[in-house]
């Protein structure tokens, strides 16, 4: 199976910067490497046009709790199938962090998309005082059960979960292989717990120097990324990097 690579443009590209840079994904996209964009929401729609008739997949950053209802603002999972979506991420750290996403509401969401036939990338991970305070497998598992719990009777054919410590986002510090393996193997033996198969993604920092680490390791089937993969450059250099170890 080849590497997962899922960019995560969050809110730093307009809807004109995301086609364009979907574009030039098209240009770069590579048998070797499964591709994944998710442009923020606006840009949704011109980045499905953008990517047509490629192998390119189409993510969203995230999903409403419930497939439709009085909720000002949300955008329903069944509204990004329709958009052409396959993926959506549930619960990045960044939601948890400025807007106050709780394990249960992001479980709620899990499971709408889930319903909705996305694939859900569920996005997990400690905060640097939990890192300090020896509470990475803690944490961990209280968002893993509080995510497959809510999901274990749809039982989902396969979900996708994102090993992102707080403290390695954005900082330029990614976190050792061998940990995120170690998580990415008690990841996957929760999930198995449940009754799911789980294939586990590391993010954090990742780019073109250090994706070949973490894509050596079995446990790690492949990469949420943020920063390396909002430039063209950056793209292209994961892209090569990522070809290089397959
Ligand atoms: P960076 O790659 O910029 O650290 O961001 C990671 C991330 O949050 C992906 O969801």
């Amino acid at each position: 199976m080849s590497p997962l690579f899922i960019a995560n443009w969050k809110m730093q590209l307009s809807d004109v910067a995301s086609v364009a840079l979907a574009q030039e994904a098209r240009a770069l996209a590579h048998d070797a490497v499964t591709l994944v964009l998710c442009p923020s929401f606006n840009a949704l729609a011109d980045v499905a046009v953008a990517i047509a008739g490629s192998d390119i997949a189409l993510g969203a950053q995230d999903c409403a709790w419930e497939e439709r209802g009085a909720l000002t603002g949300e955008v329903s999972p069944e509204d990004l199938k329709q958009l052409g979506c396959t993926y959506v991420l549930v619960g990045h750290s960044e939601r948890r962090r400025e807007l106050g996403e709780t394990d249960a509401l992001v479980g709620k969401k899990l499971r709408a998309a889930c319903a909705a036939g996305l694939m859900p990338v569920l996005c997990v991970g400690e905060d640097a005082a939990e890192r300090a305070a020896g509470k990475r497998g803690a944490v961990i598992a209280r968002q893993c059960s509080a995510g497959f719990d809510a999901v274990a009777d749809l039982r989902p054919s396969e979900i996708l979960v994102a090993y992102e410590p707080v403290w390695a986002i954005g900082t330029g510090v990614s976190a050792a292989p061998e940990d995120a393996a170690a998580a990415a193997v008690s990841i996957a033996a929760l999930a198995a717990s449940h009754d799911i198969h789980a294939r586990v993604l590391y993010g954090g920092s990742v780019d073109a120097d250090s994706v070949g680490a973490f894509m050596a390791r079995k446990e790690i089937a492949g990469v949420l990324v943020g920063t390396a993969s909002q430039t063209a450059t950056g793209l292209r250099d994961m892209i090569v990097a990522l070809q290089a170890v397959t």
